[in-house]
């Protein structure tokens, strides 16, 4: 196999390897690769072997892929000791396609078939979808919201996921209660809004001047431009904080908790010893694929309920330019990155 050998072979570009032993073109795609650790120029455009699908796995075509901060992160080498990656790697682990072909054994077997247009969050110690095709778990998919186009079922998978799963799963959320998300214009937070809408909270979210406009269409009942106001200062009696944010706005967050409340947080594990003194849950959420759980949410979308908010669409080609957005920290919704040129 083309990875196996590459070592050996030195300096030799994969296109050069292919013509010398006639290799067919079906085997490789076109890819972002990261071959070592480092900013957005490690992310080299190149040929890269399909993957093969094992049991329980179906391949699939992407349409497009959904960018987050754990792809710059892992590009990065920040996630290096939590998640390991074998090098060269293929980042972005949000998309949606159609099935290719479904793999063997039981597991994948008449859950889905060639043709079906799918989303899904990928095992993301894998090769991700940052390609033309990627492997894909069965339990990780879902089929694809039918009233939305790819691009847009690509913006869902991981922060939705997070979200719902960091409100319902760890959070608990209940109808009437009072809460409070941080960085509400972002992925996670754009979803969690809608989310926690839906479920029939009150719902407080903070972001800058530019995105309170679009707090408020997500239907935040209260508003909070973090550039102007203190978040403190307005939210109180609050049963659920989710910190997007971390940092200081973690540490400022506990004054706003009622007893028993609870603050949970996708970026920093919280302090026990403030758990302690505020007489408050905490918990760090950590995104899993779940293809149940996506179904669920391709109905609130097919039922006019959700909505994914798009920033920008890029082409494949363009990942380094989507990273040093992303990475700016103030995308409104998602970047996502356009793999397939069709309309549907
Ligand atoms: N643990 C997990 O499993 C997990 C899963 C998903 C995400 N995460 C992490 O969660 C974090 C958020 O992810 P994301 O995808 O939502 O990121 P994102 O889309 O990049 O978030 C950007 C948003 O944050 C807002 N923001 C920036 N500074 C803020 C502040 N001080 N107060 C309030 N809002 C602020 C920005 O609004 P303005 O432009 O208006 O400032 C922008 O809309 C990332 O660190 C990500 O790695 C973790």
């Amino acid at each position: 196999m083309f990875v196996g050998n590459r070592q050996q072979r030195g300096r030799e570009t994969l296109a050069h390897y292919r013509h010398r032993v006639g290799t067919p073109r079906s085997e490789f795609m076109n890819a972002i690769r990261i071959h070592s650790y480092g900013g957005p120029e490690v992310l080299q455009y190149e040929d890269a072997p399909c993957p093969r699908v094992k049991n329980g796995e179906v391949l699939v075509r992407v349409h497009a892929a959904g960018v987050n901060p754990l792809d710059w992160k892992v590009r990065g080498g920040d996630l290096n000791g939590f998640v390991e990656h074998k090098l060269p790697l293929i980042p972005g682990w949000d998309l949606s396609g159609v099935v290719e072909k479904v793999g063997p054994g039981p597991a994948a077997a008449g859950r889905f078939k060639k043709g079906d247009e799918v989303f899904a969050m990928a095992d993301p110690t894998r090769d991700g979808a940052y390609a033309d095709y990627v492997a894909v778990r069965v339990t990780a998919l879902a089929l694809k919201p039918k009233s939305l186009h790819h691009v847009y079922a690509a913006a869902t998978p991981v922060s939705a996921l997070a979200a719902w799963q960091s409100l319902f799963g760890a959070g608990k959320l209940q109808p009437g209660q009072r809460i409070l998300i941080h960085g509400g214009s972002g992925g996670v937070g754009h979803f969690a809004v809608q989310f926690a809408k839906w479920k029939g909270a009150y719902v407080i979210a903070t972001a800058s001047t530019n995105n309170q406009q679009l707090l408020r269409k997500l239907g935040a009942d209260e508003t909070i431009d973090y550039t102007i106001q203190k978040f403190e200062d307005v939210a109180q009696k609050i049963d659920i904080v989710l910190d997007t944010i971390g940092g200081e706005t973690q540490e400022r967050s506990w004054l706003v908790l009622k007893q028993g409340g609870a603050l949970i947080s996708l970026v920093q594990p919280p302090s026990e010893e403030k758990v302690n003194q505020f007489g408050v849950r905490s918990i760090m959420s950590s995104v899993q694929p779940d293809g149940a759980q996506l179904s669920a949410i391709a109905k609130l979308i097919d039922s006019a309920k959700l909505r994914p908010t798009i920033d920008r669409i890029l082409p494949l080609s363009e990942a380094r330019r989507a990273h040093e957005l992303s990475q700016n920290g103030h995308t409104r919704g998602k970047i996502v990155l356009r793999v397939k040129d069709v309309q549907s």
